[in-house]
């Protein structure tokens, strides 16, 4: 039986952003977990899943929920834990990957700016697998453009629901105020922890499992 929590964020550290706007955003992340649990609660018999037309049908609506509230959960428990908690000086080994990756952070600020503008869902930091880099990637909603085998370090959620009942229309205003109040040691934390999991799928040539074989 599933029942997972919402997990909880210092919005008071937050600077720039109403605690309204920070609420009532929090509220909507409140309501991917609820539904997640209620669809990975629904058991496994026929009734649930032999209604399976892929114009429309019961499996089909499931599914897209399904996808929609897992990234929903995610993307929005790493957002709201990259700004909040202060320590907002850029620093230490991501700092540097991204000056090294982008030429200066100012070019990485200008350009994670113009991504968010251009995209309706999200702008994300991430590094895929595919070269190891550091890329910028957007994505229109929670599970439109989603990246498999990326591993995402600072989250930027640039929907309407994020931003519209402190700064109206003016997105790149939000932009700007959040990257202000991005917490580094977030970003470092999970930057550590990607570098010890591709060494650790190194060590064993990419067969990474789960579960024990033995
Ligand atoms: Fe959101």
């Amino acid at each position: 039986m599933y029942n997972l929590k919402p997990e909880i964020f210092d919005f008071n550290t937050v600077k720039g952003i109403s605690k309204k706007q920070l609420d009532e955003h929090y509220k909507l992340y409140t309501g991917y977990v609820t539904k997640l649990n209620e669809i990975w609660n629904t058991p496994y018999v026929p009734s649930n899943y032999t209604d399976n037309n892929p114009t429309y049908s019961k499996m089909r609506s499931i599914k897209l929920g399904e996808t929609y509230s897992i990234d929903g959960v995610k993307l929005h428990n790493l957002y709201f834990e990259n700004m909040t908690g202060g320590n907002n000086t850029p620093c230490g080994p991501i700092f540097n990957a991204i000056v090294n990756e982008f030429g200066s952070y100012a070019t990485f600020i200008s350009y994670l700016t113009s991504v968010g503008l251009s995209m309706r869902g999200w702008a994300i930091l991430t590094i895929d697998s595919i070269d190891r880099k550091l890329h910028v990637t957007g994505s229109d909603s929670h599970d439109n453009g989603a990246i498999w085998q990326s591993f995402p370090l600072l989250i930027m959620d640039v929907y309407e629901h994020a931003y519209f009942m402190d700064f109206g229309t003016d997105r790149k205003k939000y932009i700007a105020t959040f990257i202000e109040n991005i917490n580094w040691d977030v970003l470092n934390q999970r930057f550590e922890k990607y570098i010890l999991q591709s060494q650790f799928m190194d060590m064993n040539k990419g067969r990474y499992c789960p579960y024990s074989l033995y």
